[in-house]
C-alpha cells in the first residue's frame, strides 16, 4: 500500500519519464500540489519513481527566490555531509560527497546574493544532484532524521529545518567522524590541522545557515520546551536514518539537540 510520507524536497525529485503521470492517480491532484514523498512501506521506494533520465538546467532555476535558493542549497549540502559521514558512506558516495560540499561552499552565497549568476547556479545544480547521487549509495543521518518532526509537526520548509540542525548535529557526531570532518574542511578551503579544522568547520557550517537567514531558533516557529518530548519520540522513530548516523542518539540526547536550539 502506498502512504504519503513527508514533505518532498526539491533536491530529491527523481519522476521517471511515463511514470510522472501516475502520481496523481495515486495521490490524487490535493495531496500532489502539497507536496509528498511516496514510500511502499512493505517494499521501500517504488522502482517506478527512479529517473531514467536527469536533466540538469541552470537556466530553469534563475528565477528562484533567495529563500528558496538557501534553504534548498543548504538541503543539498545536508544531503552531501550526511552521506559523507554516514554507517553507508562507501569511497564512491565519499566522490561525490566532498566534490558537492566544495561546490556549495564556493557559489550558494554568490547565487543567494544574485539569482542570475549562471555559474553559481551552475554549481549548486551539480551539487544538488551530487546530493542525490550520494543518497543512492549511502544515506542521510541525524540531521534528516531530527528535522522530520518539524517539517510534518510545525511545517517548517524541509530545507530550512535541516539547516537549523546541521551544525549541532555535527557538533553532536565531532568526536565519531573527526577525520572526516577535517577532511570537508581542507575541501571547502578552511587552513589549519586537527581539532582546530573541526571546529572551524562547523562554524563555517553555522555561518553559511546564519548567511542566507535561516533562524537560529526554534522558537521563531512558535516551538516551546514543552514541545520537545513530542518532537523527540517522533525522531526517535525515524529509525532507517537513525541508524546510519555515526554514533547513536538516544533519546536524551535528540532532546539536547532540540533544546540545544529552542
Ligand atoms: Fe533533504
Amino acid at each position: 500500500m502506498i502512504q504519503p510520507f513527508a514533505i518532498q524536497s526539491p533536491t530529491q525529485i527523481f519522476f521517471g519519464r511515463g511514470e510522472l503521470e501516475r502520481i496523481p492517480d495515486i495521490l490524487g491532484q490535493e495531496r500532489l500540489r502539497e507536496g509528498a514523498i511516496l514510500l511502499l512501506t512493505d517494499r521501500g521506494v517504488s522502482p517506478f519513481l527512479i529517473c531514467r533520465y536527469v536533466v540538469l538546467d541552470p537556466l530553469a532555476t534563475l528565477g528562484l527566490p533567495p529563500e528558496l535558493t538557501g534553504s534548498t542549497g543548504l538541503d543539498a549540502l545536508c544531503h552531501l555531509l550526511e552521506c559523507y559521514i554516514s554507517k553507508k558512506a562507501n569511497p564512491y558516495s565519499d566522490l561525490f560527497a566532498l566534490e558537492g560540499i566544495r561546490l556549495i561552499f564556493a557559489s550558494l552565497k554568490t547565487a543567494f546574493d544574485n539569482g542570475q549568476d549562471l555559474e553559481a547556479r551552475s554549481n549548486m545544480l551539480l551539487a544538488a544532484f551530487y546530493g542525490g547521487v550520494c543518497i543512492a549509495s549511502s544515506s542521510t543521518t541525524g540531521v534528516h532524521a531530527l528535522s522530520y518532526p518539524l517539517g510534518g509537526m510545525y511545517r517548517i520548509w524541509h530545507g530550512v529545518a535541516n539547516a537549523m540542525l546541521l551544525a549541532p548535529v555535527m557538533e553532536f557526531n565531532q568526536d565519531a567522524i573527526p577525520d572526516k570532518l577535517e577532511r570537508a574542511a581542507k575541501a571547502v578551503g578552511i587552513e589549519g590541522d586537527g581539532r582546530g579544522l573541526v571546529s572551524a568547520f562547523i562554524q563555517a557550517l553555522e555561518d553559511l545557515t546564519r548567511y542566507v537567514g535561516i533562524p537560529p531558533r526554534l522558537s521563531a516557529f512558535g516551538i516551546e520546551k514543552k514541545d520537545i518530548p513530542e518532537l523527540t519520540s517522533r525522531a526517535m522513530e525515524v529509525t532507517r536514518l537513525l541508524s546510519n548516523n555515526p554514533k547513536p542518539i538516544s533519546r536524551e540526547e535528540a532532546a539536547a539537540i532540540y533544546e540545544r536550539i529552542l
